[in-house]
């Protein structure tokens, strides 16, 4: 094994772009902006921001964070085709120097001979023009043959070569399809360092999916043979089973540092509100038991664990949860505390909110402490995180009544405002949310299918907020929603909103409400 001196391991964060091709985990280009700027707080290096060649959506998102988001490195992904190339140099230009185009091949055997139908000479020509062609418009260009795991070596040496002949600063080594084990991939990117001509002079990275599990395994056995980039995304998000996740690959090498002797730039005090973001705006549960941000991460359940935890914290306990950036801590403000000290503690939590956002912020949090005994930084950090992600408010929720019971059909009454108007309905159904929804879709004139519901709890207790994730299908249209409030009926019929909400906003159209009505209709069941 060839060692590599240089023991700082570069962040490459594909939340946006592989993250993205997760099934129903899609985001427009507000909420990609949102996720960009909070990478960029959570310091990761590069951030690839989409393909831009895929789709005019991806191309604006990218363009827009190029131009808006500062300190990464800001890369677009494009085929080794010229007019990928083109779309990538033109979606990256307003980041100038730190403009990326990520160019990559399939190298593989399997797909050489089934997808593109090319032979071993023709690919390694290609992927030389490919990164030729990206040179052209920036300095920094980055080569992926695809499919590398399962890529003859010596081939894959040769493809690499010619890439960084052409000038290529950065080879990424993706396991694909998640195939991979540690100690072969490990192995394999030992090989490239003996084996590639001018490999020193760029940097290696990973890129691996996670369909066994390995993914984040695999690229600590990547970094420990010299690789010294890991691709990686906010709660493991990505195609099929997901890519390596970012917090437990960053929290492995932080942990051990005694063991990799490795570093990133990583504000690791910023993962838990990364991943509460992204899953607030795709939609996507991060499940209770994931390592470093479920919720049951740092929860010590048994006798035993408690009290060698209350005798010392490390028996158990082997990460702090306020590395990552959960506090749990109790707030001191409650419903009397005044606007001052209330914006104090957002500045303390990171927050930077505008004279309009922190005003409608602080009418939340009052309206949260007069139901809620004991609010926590999760909570405040929940409600702003809600703020900041809702959809334009077309619709917004002015009351809600429900009854329900074991003898009683369960029956909602809703109102709604929009601009100047109060529409009221009621409607019966399975139970009270789905009720409510009913009422909701009555109201607006729409029939949207629930794809998916899940409620968890942000903090404990019995007053705890309940979190209510929903995707809704609309026909054509498939959109993510979230809310959160100590009444779960309430989250649901706002996540609900905010999906109809969603979906006007995005088709440019509001549609034309009914008159206001107070009369009780039987509607069919939803489910
Ligand atoms: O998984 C993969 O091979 C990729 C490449 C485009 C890097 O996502
Ligand atoms: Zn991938």
């Amino acid at each position: 094994m060839k060692k590599n001196p240089k023991n700082r391991v570069v962040i490459f964060d594909t939340t946006l772009r592989d993250g993205e091709q997760c099934p129903g985990a899609s985001m427009g280009l507000r909420e990609k902006l949102e996720v960009a700027r909070q990478l960029a707080r959570l310091k990761v290096d590069i951030i690839e921001a989409g393909f831009p060649i895929a789709s005019p959506g991806d191309f604006e998102a990218v363009r827009a964070v190029a131009e808006e988001v500062r300190g990464p490195i800001i890369a677009g992904l494009a085929r080794c085709l010229e007019k990928d190339i083109v779309r990538a140099a033109e979606s990256v230009e307003p980041a100038g120097e730190r403009g990326r185009i990520h160019v990559f091949l399939a190298t593989s055997a399997i797909h050489r001979q089934y997808k593109l139908r090319k032979a071993k000479e023709e690919i390694v020509k290609q992927a030389a023009a490919g990164v030729r062609m990206a040179k052209h418009y920036v300095d920094d260009v980055q080569f992926s043959p695809e499919d590398a795991s399962r890529t003859e070596p010596e081939f894959l040496a040769e493809v690499c070569r010619a890439a960084i002949a052409e000038g290529a600063t950065t080879i990424n080594i993706p396991d694909t399809v998640g195939y991979a084990v540690p100690d072969e991939f490990g192995a394999l990117i030992g090989y490239l360092q003996e084996h590639v001509e001018g490999i020193d002079d760029v940097t290696v990275h990973v890129h691996c999916h996670n369909d066994l599990g390995l993914a984040v395994a695999n690229s600590l056995a990547a970094v420990k043979n010299g690789a010294r980039g890991i691709e990686c995304t906010i709660n493991g998000l990505g195609e099929r089973a997901g890519n390596c996740s970012l917090e437990e690959v960053v929290m492995a090498m932080r942990t051990r540092r005694d063991f990799y002797a490795l570093s990133t730039g990583i504000k690791t005090r910023e993962i838990f509100r990364a991943s509460r973001l992204v899953s607030q705006l795709t939609g996507m549960v991060v499940q209770r038991n994931k390592a470093i941000v479920g919720a049951n991460a740092f929860a010590h359940e048994s006798g035993i664990h408690q009290d060698g935890m209350l005798k010392e914290r490390t028996t158990y306990e082997i990460m702090q949860p306020e590395d990552v950036g959960i506090s749990g801590t109790e707030l001191v403000l409650g419903k009397h505390s005044g606007h001052h000290a209330f914006s104090n503690h957002l500045h303390k939590l990171g927050f930077r909110l505008n004279p309009e956002e922190l005003s409608k912020a602080y009418d939340s949090f009052i309206a949260l402490a007069d139901k809620k005994k004991t609010i926590y930084d999760d909570d405040l950090v929940a409600l702003i995180q809600q703020q900041m992600t809702e959809a334009p408010p077309i619709y917004t929720l002015q009351y809600l009544h429900v009854s329900t019971g074991s003898e009683t059909v369960p029956t909602a009454t809703v109102r709604l405002q929009r601009n100047e108007e109060v529409f009221q309905d009621a409607a019966c159904g399975d139970g009270p949310v789905d009720a409510a929804l009913k009422t909701i879709d009555r109201i607006c004139s729409m029939r949207g299918r629930l794809l998916d519901f899940t409620l968890q709890a942000i903090t404990k207790g019995q007053d705890a907020m309940g979190e209510v994730s929903v995707r809704v299908d609309f026909g054509d249209h498939v959109v993510n929603g979230k809310a959160s409030s100590t009444d779960i009926v309430e989250a649901a019929a706002k996540a609900y909103l905010n999906c109809i909400n969603r979906h006007l906003a995005d088709q440019g159209m509001t549609p034309s409400p009914q008159k206001t009505r107070t009369r009780k209709k039987k509607a069919p069941a939803k489910k």
